[in-house]
């Protein structure tokens, strides 16, 4: 049976599921349910400077039927006192000695940032996360992303912290920079212990049409926000895959957050690096219990692969995770059709007509399954990708699999079209009908 537990930069867990600071770490009490229920750690809701908080303080990007794909918020960080905390701290570390408390930091000078680092220390927190992420708020009083976008300034912080710290320091990084790997490096430079991201993107979800104010308002008007949740895990999924690839990165254990839900996203983060992984949203939406799942999930994954120790498969997808101009240009698939599961709905038809290659026919012969004309197809994957059918469009293998060219390798060779006549471009001879043929079958405006 797989063995879920970590030593995460010298910070052991029962699980590799942490809960990510945040509303559902601010107390104590929510925190002891949490490990009780399976949580296998908790970063505290920030620590740091007196604030004061607005309402309403939480946007939402819905799509469809479902509720918040995308979430955001413009609250700061803890305003319970701080001694409250540290004692809530204390008391859950009495608890349950086992399990994971890191206390995340937010403050402003050196002599700040070493009490707060003594006293989180004196309250047993196993570990302390730099909170240089906030994209709203704390950053307008210098603190939070107003760090996490300048590296230089995030270095000398680091190594402030470094200079007090005798607990492990993990350094959570904003993604609200063009290269995520700048702070990164800076982090490491300043001698952090490990690295957590992302926190929230800064965000507009959207405007009220009668206030003309964004969501959320606070008395008519609203401020840009922290985006979290579902719809950020791509991004921060790359994100994670940048550092865990950089040579000064690469040896620095990585907290992943952004967008867990399931056991599924969990493997999903570990494949590209990551050693433990952090949940906000999901857990704002769904509760505690949505561990269960993950715990289950994770450890039948591990059972099927033979995997003993999450150790024996973190990073596994980082090879096959390349520059594109590493890629086979031979390797070519076609969309292929199943008859007998396609429901004639024809979205894979006006799909690939309008927005890819005009390769599929509508049928003349009174059945609603469309057809792949297989000159046209360039397996751009949308027909399978539309097509609400599991499995009915697959992509099939066309090349034999003997020839393997990348585009560095033809560029090394000087064997890359140097015009657009050029017969060796990529789309020259493609079939696309002529333009008057958009107009062959027009109907008069309004009329069906
Ligand atoms: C309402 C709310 C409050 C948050 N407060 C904090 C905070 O105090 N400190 C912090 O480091 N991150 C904070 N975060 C960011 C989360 O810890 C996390 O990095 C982010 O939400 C991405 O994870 P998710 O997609 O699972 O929500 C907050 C997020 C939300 C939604
Ligand atoms: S989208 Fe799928 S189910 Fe619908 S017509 Fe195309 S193949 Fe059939
Ligand atoms: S794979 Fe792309 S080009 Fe080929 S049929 Fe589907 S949508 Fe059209």
């Amino acid at each position: 049976m797989a063995d879920l537990s970590i030593n995460f930069a010298g910070i052991k867990a029962p699980n590799p599921f942490w809960l990510a600071s945040a509303p559902p770490t601010n107390s104590g009490y929510q925190v002891m349910k949490a490990f009780d229920a399976g949580w296998g750690g908790a970063v505290w809701k920030t620590l740091g400077v007196p604030v004061v908080n607005v309402s309403s303080r939480y946007g939402t990007m819905n799509y469809r039927d479902n509720r918040m794909v995308g979430f955001n918020n413009i609250e700061l960080i803890t305003d319970r006192p701080l001694a409250d905390n540290l004692r809530e701290i204390e008391e859950v570390k009495k608890h349950f000695p086992d399990h994971a408390v890191i206390a995340s930091l937010m403050v402003e000078s050196k002599a700040e940032w070493h009490q707060i680092i003594k006293d989180c220390e004196n309250a047993g927190a196993d570990g302390i996360e730099l909170n240089f992420g906030c994209p709203h708020g704390m950053c307008e009083r210098g603190m939070g992303s107003a760090v996490g976008q300048e590296p230089d300034v995030l270095r000398t912080i680091v190594k402030w912290v470094m200079e007090a710290a005798n607990i492990p320091v993990i350094t959570k990084l904003s993604p609200n920079i063009s290269h995520i790997t700048d702070p990164g490096i800076a982090a490491v430079e300043g001698g952090t212990d490990a690295l957590s991201l992302v926190n929230t993107f800064k965000s507009i979800v959207g405007i009220d049409l009668d206030s003309y104010a964004p969501y959320p308002t606070v008395d008519g008007q609203g401020t840009n926000g922290g985006y979290c949740g579902p719809a950020v895990k791509p991004i921060a999924l790359n994100m994670v895959k940048e550092l865990a690839q950089h040579e000064v990165t690469m040896n620095t254990p990585i907290s992943g957050i952004g967008g867990i839900e399931t056991w599924r996203d969990v493997v999903e983060y570990i494949l590209l690096g990551a050693t433990s992984v952090q949940v906000c949203t999901s857990v704002m939406h769904y509760g505690f219990g949505i561990v269960r799942e993950m715990e289950k999930g994770l450890t039948d994954f591990m059972d099927a692969k033979g995997y003993d120790t999450i150790y024996d498969f973190a990073g596994k997808a980082l090879p096959n995770v390349k520059e594109w101009k590493d890629l086979n240009l031979k390797h070519k698939v076609i969309a292929e059709i199943d008859d007998d599961k396609c429901i004639g709905c024809q979205l894979c038809y006006i799909a690939c007509e309008d927005g890819a290659h005009q390769a599929i026919a509508l049928p003349e012969n009174g059945s609603r399954v469309p057809a792949i004309i297989e000159d046209n197809c360039v397996g751009c994957n949308l027909c399978s990708i539309v097509c609400p059918v599991e499995e009915c469009i697959t992509m099939v293998k066309r090349d034999d699999g003997t020839e393997h060219v990348t585009w560095a390798e033809r560029t090394a060779k000087g064997d890359i079209p140097d015009s657009f006549n050029d017969q060796r471009g990529g789309g020259v001879g493609h079939y696309v009908p002529k333009p008057e043929e958009a107009l062959k079958n027009r109907k008069p405006y309004g009329k069906v």
